[in-house]
């Protein structure tokens, strides 16, 4: 067989937000692909990334008081620990904001320019007098020209599914601010996309041979037919720039403008395999050569087909690069039916599974049988996946092992037959397969490679009914035919192993750590395991406890509320903003307790005396009702309004306040707050 040589990638996500089971079915999607790929032999890279660059990262990163730096490093390790949770076997995963993405955004652009494709000219764009910004059309809301609904996004209406311009909306107020914006001229700079139509119609309807002589048509039939519609509806020039502030790089001789978001991102995937290349001695060049002999192939949602179908492929030719092989879409995963939802608990973030107790290769076989070339929308019905998976994975697989393995061990000393002459039939059926197979998982028709490796599982089931082994064990002067029929179930699963291997990939290393044998490669296929000596049967893989898929719709329900606790509870009204100047006006110090004591006469209040580093203090707090042992207090690092003019009580003078949380009722509790280990009296807050 030819060794073809594949780059693979699946869309970056956004760093603004956490991997739900949406994000998930793309990642398996391709990580089921590359691991096929890689047990044939080929060349394989995967690489991914996460998108860092905008508007929306900028502004969550100020609304958390960080930097957009601090936000992407945080996000990009929490991304990373969800992706290696579900086993997903990148050769890199990066981020945009890197030194190699700049240099290629740069690059890219400026061949671009040379090549004339780069244009400018003056728009006019809603600004934010308040916060001197131009607002991107999400972050303009407003009521809806059409019918009137109000808190409307600037594109279009949710109501009634008017799109119109941000312009157009009646009362505009600004997301950010709640100013009213106002209109603003701008330079831009625009990707000449029209320019390129002649180049883009041969590429959307065509086809490259790939590294072993088949040939690969560049998009599906559904994506060709959107792209033809868009084709002929005349293509426009595409917006490239943005004005400060911005979070991304800004563009060379233009100072004060960055790329889009959208610009960098795509080239985000050279960037990554760059990475990968120069840590590694690929030879990048080779790869990104315009007569490339290799493949380069992009799994993405259907939501971004524009900008991988026309505006990506436009770019990489006209810069100088190969263009894609092939762009795989696939549709979005919908829970029980629906659009996965926050209140019912549907919107499954990775983590969350995983937190649950989940194993991850239960959903990665659930998705994997549900998934096919076309660009379906797939449905996760939980009470569904909870019956495929044991009745598939562990009731026709796992459950083969389990039925040979003891008498293996037990009666041969783990040592398979060493031969299987009478029995070459039904090995030689389940390996016949292999190409069957192969052709599907090749053409990501995942479903269907399943549904024939269940057929062949379901085959030999049948051949552990016909022969019996737990009989053949307790017949005398059987001990032959009982080691032939075990053995050939072992052969059997280990084939069924090789097959199931690019979905699950954690089970199948169990597997090979079971019958002692070298990680299974595809042309494993052709081998037969005889007269080796195998280990001892250990379980495998558990069967789905229905507990723990309620269990995760309670944990998301519940991490809803954490993050959107307003309509759940009662609060006291935000205050009026204060400038940073306001805030220092405030000298809060941690203070240590050195002793707390009852009031006499007083029910409410507590006495005490707090140690700020350079002095003491004498401090009244009006806390009793929540502390009824102040000793209790003492030794704690409580935080000070250092200060407060003093004042003068009934029983003597208080020298500062003591901070607490409480709620908006009388009855919602006081609660002292506590500075971290470390932190020393006196010490200032801010
Ligand atoms: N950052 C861009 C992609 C840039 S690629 C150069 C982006 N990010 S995203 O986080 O919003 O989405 C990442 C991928 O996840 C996209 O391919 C998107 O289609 C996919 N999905 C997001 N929600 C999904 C579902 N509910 N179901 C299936 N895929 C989904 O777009
Ligand atoms: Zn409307």
């Amino acid at each position: 067989m030819t060794k073809r040589q594949i780059l693979v990638t699946s869309a970056l996500p956004y760093a603004n937000g956490a991997i739900h089971l949406g994000h998930m079915v793309e990642h398996i999607q391709t990580d089921v692909w590359v691991r096929f790929q890689k047990m044939r032999g080929h060349e394989c890279y995967y690489v991914c990334a996460d998108d860092t660059h905008g508007t929306p990262i900028m502004l969550a990163a100020e609304k958390q008081g960080i930097t957009p730096e601090q936000l992407i490093e945080r996000v990009n390790t929490e991304h990373l620990a969800d992706f290696s949770g579900f086993h997903i076997g990148y050769d890199n995963y990066y981020s945009t904001n890197s030194p190699e993405n700049k240099a290629f955004s740069e690059q890219v652009y400026l061949a671009l320019k040379a090549n004339d494709k780069i244009a400018s000219r003056t728009i006019e764009q809603l600004y934010d007098p308040e916060k001197n910004m131009f607002l991107p059309d999400r972050f303009v809301k407003g009521e809806c020209p059409k019918c009137g609904a109000a808190d409307q996004y600037g594109d279009n209406c949710e109501k009634c599914g008017a799109t119109y311009s941000p312009t157009e909306l009646k009362n505009p107020y600004s997301a950010v601010s709640g100013a009213k914006p106002v209109l603003k001229t701008s330079e831009h700079y625009f990707f000449r996309l029209g320019e390129c139509t002649g180049f883009l119609q041969d590429w959307t309807g065509g086809s490259s041979l790939r590294g072993d002589g088949a040939s690969q048509v560049h998009l599906q039939a559904e994506s060709l037919n959107k792209m033809n519609e868009w084709i002929e509806g005349g293509l426009q020039d595409w917006d490239i720039s943005r004005d400060a502030p911005y979070f991304g790089f800004e563009i060379p001789g233009a100072p004060g403008k960055y790329f889009y978001v959208w610009l960098d991102a795509p080239i985000g995937y050279m960037a990554s395999f760059k990475n990968l290349c120069d840590r590694t001695g690929i030879d990048f060049d080779e790869w990104f050569k315009p007569d490339s002999k290799t493949e380069m192939y992009h799994f993405i949602g259907k939501d971004i087909l524009y900008f991988h179908a026309l505006f990506w492929p436009a770019m990489l030719h006209f810069a100088g690069y190969r263009a894609p092989t092939g762009v795989f879409a696939h549709g979005f995963l919908t829970v029980d039916g629906h659009k996965m939802s926050k209140s019912r608990g549907t919107f499954i973030t990775a983590k969350s599974y995983l937190d649950c107790g989940l194993n991850p290769e239960w959903m990665r076989y659930y998705i994997a049988g549900k998934l096919n070339g076309r660009i379906e929308d797939i449905d996760l019905n939980l009470g569904d996946f909870v019956a495929r998976v044991n009745s598939d994975v562990v009731g026709k697989f796992v459950n083969i092992a389990s039925r040979a393995a003891g008498f293996i061990s037990k009666r041969f000393g783990g040592q398979l037959a060493a031969n299987l002459e009478d029995e070459t039939r039904l090995l030689g059926n389940i390996a016949g397969e292999a190409e069957n197979i192969a052709a599907a998982f090749e053409a990501r028709e995942y479903a269907k490679a399943l549904r024939e490796v269940m057929a062949i599982a379901d085959i030999v089931n049948g051949y552990v009914d016909a022969n019996k082994p737990w009989e053949l064990a307790k017949q005398e002067g059987q001990d032959a035919r009982l080691h032939e029929v075990c053995s050939v179930l072992i052969n059997a699963f280990r084939l069924l192993t090789i097959y199931l291997k690019p979905v699950l990939p954690k089970l199948a290393e169990g597997v090979e750590a079971f019958l002692d044998v070298a990680p299974l490669q595809w042309a494993d296929i052709d081998q037969r395991l005889l007269g080796h000596t195998i280990k001892p049967y250990q379980h495998l893989m558990q069967r789905i406890d229905p507990v723990l898929v309620e269990k995760l719709i309670e944990a998301n329900k519940q991490s809803m509320e954490t993050q959107a606790p307003a309509a759940a509870a009662n609060y006291e009204p935000l205050a009026d903003t204060i400038k940073i100047d306001d805030f220092a006006k405030l000298d809060l110090r941690v203070g240590k307790v050195l002793a707390c004591n009852f009031v006499e006469g007083s029910d409410k209040l507590l006495q005490f005396t707090v140690d700020l580093g350079f002095e003491q203090r004498n401090i009244f707090s009006g806390i009793r009702s929540a502390y009824q042992e102040p000793e209790k207090l003492v030794g704690r690092k409580v935080i000070v309004v250092a200060n407060l003019a003093e004042r003068k009580m009934r029983f003597g003078v208080s020298q500062g306040m003591i901070v607490c949380a409480s709620g908006p009722e009388d009855n919602s509790g006081l609660f002292l707050l506590d500075a971290d280990d470390g932190a020393e009296p006196g010490m200032r807050i801010g």
